[in-house]
């Protein structure tokens, strides 16, 4: 009998390598997607967005027809509608609700990790600006604005100086940082109830759109800084489970974090031990299954 999972948007990049791995290692994958896309060797079936009412129901329903024995939601716009939810058919890997929450919104997890010591670059809301000597002492220029809720590098920004009055145009649903310029990691992270939490720091080589964005190649790295960093802003969330996190170096070398995905991200074959140590802590059984040298893997997306 194949044990079923059933994950979420595996027609984005996080779902997909999600899918694959789990395929590799001998489960039965059930997918959806928002989309109708057929990807082979796994049933796709088409659900509503996480903000459509009958979205929860419909997953619901899957789930229990799938007789699916772990759900892994990757979308991000998902996590905070399921994180609310409870008696679902099967476990859902997914952290406790107020930390899903808090790491949904870049402000929430820049507020959390600064009380909590854990350091982020500094930062402020677009209502906080008086003008640009302000902004100059409080974050330096450049500086950069995104969405407190987005992904994908959707929306960033990098402000200088004479933008001043574009950057203040911006309202409160953005947060403004300084401009980290340094070397930028993507830690894939499994937080676990027995305090033994795994965390693969993947270098990002190449970006996306140039000086941000998410990554287009990453090599596994042993930062240990950068290792430390992120189990600490996992745990300061109160999450648990698999992470996805941003973290990037100052100038002067000191590592501080971005944001936090509260899920697999779309790296997260170049660290198969999360993946391990997740389906272990539901209890899922391990299959021997080969582990292809990282370096004989094509770049990822
Ligand atoms: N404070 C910052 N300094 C430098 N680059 C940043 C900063 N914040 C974000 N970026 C860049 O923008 C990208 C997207 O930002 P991020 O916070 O990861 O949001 P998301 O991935 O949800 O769009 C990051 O991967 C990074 O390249
Ligand atoms: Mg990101």
């Amino acid at each position: 009998m194949m044990i079923t999972i059933l994950v979420t948007g595996v027609g984005g990049p996080a779902g997909y390598g999600l899918a694959r791995q789990l395929i590799e290692r001998g489960y039965r994958v059930v997918g959806t997607d928002m989309r109708s896309i057929s990807v082979p060797g796994i049933a796709v079936y088409r659900v509503p967005a996480a903000d459509d009412p009958t979205f929860v129901e419909t997953l619901r329903a899957l789930t229990r027809a799938s007789r699916a024995a772990l759900v892994i939601p990757t979308v991000s716009e998902e996590l905070p509608i399921l994180a609310c939810e409870t008696d679902w058919p099967a476990p859902i890997a997914l952290g406790p609700h107020e930390g899903v929450l808090l790491a949904n919104d870049k402000w929430l997890t820049w507020q959390r990790l600064s009380e909590c010591g854990v350091a982020v670059p500094r930062a402020m809301l677009p209502s906080h600006i008086q003008n640009a000597d302000h902004v100059a002492q409080a974050l330096g220029w450049p500086c950069l604005a995104k969405p407190r809720v987005g992904r994908g590098g959707r929306g960033v920004t990098l402000y200088h100086a004479a933008d001043i009055d574009a950057l203040r145009a911006r309202d409160d649903r953005f947060i403004v940082q300084e401009f980290v310029p340094g070397v930028e990691y993507a830690p894939n992270v499994c937080i676990r109830h027995n305090g033994r939490d795994i965390v693969v720091p993947l270098r990002k080589t190449a970006l996306k759109q140039g000086i941000v964005g998410n990554a287009a190649q990453v090599v596994r790295d042993d930062s240990s800084d950068v290792a430390a960093l992120a189990c600490a802003a996992g745990r300061a969330l109160g999450l648990s489970g698999a992470l996805d996190i941003d973290i990037r170096r100052r100038n002067d070398g000191t590592p501080v974090v971005l944001e936090v995905n509260a899920r697999f991200g779309a790296n997260s074959a170049y660290a198969p031990e999360v993946l391990g140590a997740l389906l272990e802590d539901f209890g899922l059984r391990q299959r021997r299954y080969p582990i292809v040298p990282v370096s004989l893997l094509s770049v990822v997306i």
